[in-house]
């Protein structure tokens, strides 16, 4: 009924999540609000490790991108579960820090990353460096040198693939700001470079080919192109890449017709391709990391609002106002991103208009969604934007100074808050 397998209607025709009342959730904390299922986060990071314990025997790793939402108290879950983080700044590795989150399992990755934040990266011991060019491979032996360390990095590889996805987050072909380019020998070149270094150490090689992506092959692409340099590397190097991280980019459904591939199957036939190259490659098979963050988190999040005006512009459209917007959630704005819409407190009644939501902000552009079915909504209904977990929360902003919404958990019908609402202080917090 709804694209989220963990939503409901119960009988007083409320949206529920997780088993919890998503308009009294509104009355209790406020609007807008982010509100996150986190059984369903567990149970999607339960089904990536235990397909990968059975595809890879054990020998590989999730890592959870953290880009895609990270709280203190998101790290905890992932943590309890056993699985790894994916980290991209010093704010993402502090906050893993702070959780207490076992750090060699942590993998820090960046296409410009300061010496503030690789020094920091050693001090805390992450588990690994995912280095994306020569200037910071330099920078890090010199670092690492100083610090007498000697972190196991990962080098960043531009596969070649281009995956169908929205041109912003498609980051595996050539033409891109990200890694390494294997096809005019720079990756090769760069493996030379690390195995002549002191003070680092080479474990893996990485790629990313891209984010919301449904079909299997360009990840089984990847992986083929992946195994076929280590087994270069192996042949004309004499060393044995042991560790490949495959990145994240497994879609999800944000629309009834969205229909991705389950999680399961991604890895089983993109294991198939990791076994089969490595007896023909002759290469050991390779310790595997993935990188899931959307998958993760966000079909387990919603956003709830509350309408204001509603204003029917004849023979063109009508527009719901809500207390949000782009602020919260700038995925309209960026990529154009389509999302399902209910009235939360009218979720048993069709969604018989269609209406384009906006936001407060002083843009015309501040639409949560055009030409979106929704029940009739007027000022005071509480409106639901579902699949809004990943990159909604750590994608917001304070534009037009607006206070960032409070992330509550629900688990089991209980709910807790896990981020509180900015207040009007936080706003001018820094202000001087
Ligand atoms: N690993 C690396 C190296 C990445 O760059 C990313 C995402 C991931 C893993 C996780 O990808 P996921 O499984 O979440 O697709 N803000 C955009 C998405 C940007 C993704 C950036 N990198 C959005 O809202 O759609």
């Amino acid at each position: 009924m709804f694209v989220s397998e963990n939503l409901s209607v119960n009988s007083q025709g409320n949206l529920t999540i997780g088993g919890a009342d998503t308009v009294e959730l509104a009355q209790q904390y406020g609007t807008p609000l982010y509100v996150m299922d986190e059984q369903l986060i567990r149970s999607n990071l339960r089904r990536f490790h235990e397909s990968m314990q059975k595809n890879y025997q054990g020998m590989g790793l999730v890592c959870y991108a953290s880009k895609a939402f990270s709280c203190l108290e998101m790290c905890r879950v992932v943590a309890s579960e056993g699985d790894g983080l994916d980290a991209v700044s010093i704010g993402e590795l502090y906050t893993a820090v702070k959780a207490g989150f076992p750090m060699e399992k942590v993998g820090f990755h960046g296409n410009n990353k300061t010496d503030e934040e690789l020094r920091y990266a050693l001090e805390v011991g992450v588990g690994h460096i995912i280095v994306d060019n020569l200037p910071e491979l330099e920078r890090l032996e010199r670092i690492a040198g100083e610090m007498k360390a000697c972190p196991h990095i990962m080098f960043r590889i531009k596969p070649g693939i281009d995956a169908h996805t929205h041109q912003f987050i498609m980051t595996g072909q050539i033409d891109s700001k990200f890694g390494f380019a294997l096809e005019t020998g720079e990756a090769f070149e760069a493996v030379k470079e690390a195995l002549s270094c002191q003070n680092v150490k080479l474990v893996g090689v990485h790629c990313h080919i891209g984010s919301q992506i449904f079909d299997i092959d360009p990840f089984e692409a990847a992986a083929k192109v992946m195994l076929e340099f280590i087994a270069k590397v192996k042949n004309e190097l004499g060393y044995e890449i042991p560790g490949l991280n495959l990145g994240g980019g497994f879609g999800i459904k944000y629309l009834e017709e969205h229909d991705p591939a389950p999680f399961e199957v991604y890895m089983e036939r993109v294991a198939a391709v990791v076994d089969e190259q490595c007896s023909k490659l002759g290469i050991e098979r390779p310790f595997i990391y993935i990188e899931p963050g959307r998958s993760i988190a966000a079909s387990a999040g919603i956003t709830l609002y509350t309408v204001g005006a509603r204003k029917e512009i004849p023979g063109i459209r009508t527009y719901i106002s809500v207390d949000g917007g782009m602020a919260d959630n700038p995925r309209y704005i960026l990529y154009q991103s389509e999302y399902e819409a209910v009235v939360a407190n009218k979720a048993s009644q069709e969604r018989n208009e269609k209406v384009t939501i906006a936001g407060k902000c002083c843009e015309s552009g501040d639409l949560i969604g055009e030409n979106m079915p929704l029940q009739h909504a007027e000022s005071g209904d509480i409106l639901a934007v579902l699949a809004t977990g990943a990159y909604n929360y750590s994608m917001s902003s304070n534009y037009n100074r607006l206070q960032k919404p409070a992330v509550v958990f629900v688990n089991e019908g209980k709910s807790r808050v896990v981020v509180k609402r900015q207040s009007l202080d936080d706003i001018i917090a820094n202000d001087v």
